[in-house]
């Protein structure tokens, strides 16, 4: 049997499809942007002269000597991206117990750090601070003698404080420290202010999960932990009141920046942090290297669209409250964001 309609049809009082009909009325609309100046692009930096060693598992990274890596630096910077950060990939035959290497004024991060100040390009020089790639054993900082332990805290602050002035004597701009050790941001603002460093800035990785997504990253720096894992010093992301105490020492301890690893499964990170961080500061997000090679894997299998899912994963780490983004597609989306 029909059923007659006897009744008033329903109509909706609001219409937001009306805010949706053609491209410009929908560009009219948009209100979260993403633009090159939010992008941060990191390099993988190793010794030699001419070298460019793809990642295997980073379809487009590649691991570069301090000459290219200047080249790629001055081609992008053109491009309108002027915000880089570096990463160490250590000869294994340099890396000892302690991570030495990462004191060396001539190591390639290093020397990169030298040859982009010569060349007097308009760029912001981030460098990580850590020394997982430094280090014989792959840990971020000299080991405790209590296995259970893994990373000695204190004696790692003090190896990171002369790092960061290492970093800051060739020219960066910027030091990351990435290690999740206690005190990190106190250790490295203590040093600068105790060695004339007053203009280098600290952008701590504040809220940094043990994660799988590091995967590929692990492969492209060669950092891997030899032994163990990181679950000792990095996050655990069962917890979700964690990220209030570690953002609250980063910011009593004079951080110039705080920053939410990994991003796009971490947006509730994100907001949150940007919601507890004073205005002036601003919160970074670093799109890590697993969820990168995944939106790769996929799109190489004709699962996802590359440039539509990295454009919609950049937008929604940016509507998270992200005001910079760590990410291996900025060159690609120099041209994707239009
Ligand atoms: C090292 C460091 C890691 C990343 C940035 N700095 C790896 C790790 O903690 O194991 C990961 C970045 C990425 O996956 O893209 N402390
Ligand atoms: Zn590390």
């Amino acid at each position: 049997m029909m059923c007659r309609m006897d009744h008033t049809p329903y109509r909706p009082t609001e219409r937001p499809r009306d805010q949706r009909r053609g491209q410009a009325t929908r560009d009219l609309y948009a209100n979260v942007t993403v633009t090159p100046d939010q992008l941060i692009y990191p390099l993988f930096v190793l010794d030699g002269e001419n070298q460019q060693v793809p990642v295997p598992s980073m379809p487009g990274v590649d691991q570069l000597s301090p000459d290219r890596a200047l080249q790629t630096i001055t081609e992008l910077s053109a491009r309108g991206l002027s915000r880089f950060i570096l990463f160490g990939v250590i000869d294994p035959a340099k890396k000892d117990p302690t991570g030495s290497e990462a004191l060396n004024p001539d190591n390639p991060v290093n020397t990169t750090l030298m040859r982009v100040a010569d060349a007097g390009l308009d760029v912001e020089m981030s460098a990580d601070l850590c020394f997982c790639e430094y280090t014989d054993h792959g840990h971020c900082g000299v080991l405790h003698e209590d296995p259970d332990v893994t990373v000695d805290n204190d004696a790692t602050l003090d190896l990171l404080a002369e790092q960061a002035l290492v970093l800051a004597t060739c020219g960066a701009h910027v030091v990351a420290p990435s290690g999740m050790m206690d005190g990190m941001v106190g250790a490295i603002r203590q040093a600068f202010d105790q060695n004339d460093q007053p203009h280098v800035r600290i952008l701590s990785y504040t809220v940094k999960y043990a994660s799988a997504y590091y995967g590929p990253f692990r492969d492209a720096g060669g950092g891997a932990p030899k032994f163990g894992d990181r679950r000792g010093y990095q996050m655990d992301y069962r917890r979700d009141d964690e990220w209030l105490k570690e953002l609250n020492a980063d910011l009593e301890q004079g951080a110039d920046g705080v920053m939410v690893k990994p991003a796009a499964a971490y947006l509730d990170i994100i907001r949150r942090v940007r919601d507890h961080t004073p205005a002036q500061l601003p919160v970074a997000a670093y799109h890590v290297s697993g969820e990168y090679s995944m939106l790769h894997a996929a799109a190489e299998r004709g699962w996802v669209d590359l440039q539509s899912a990295a454009v919609e994963t950049t937008t929604a780490i940016r509507r998270a409250g992200a005001d910079a983004i760590l990410t291996y597609f900025a060159p690609q989306l120099l041209d994707w964001l239009g």
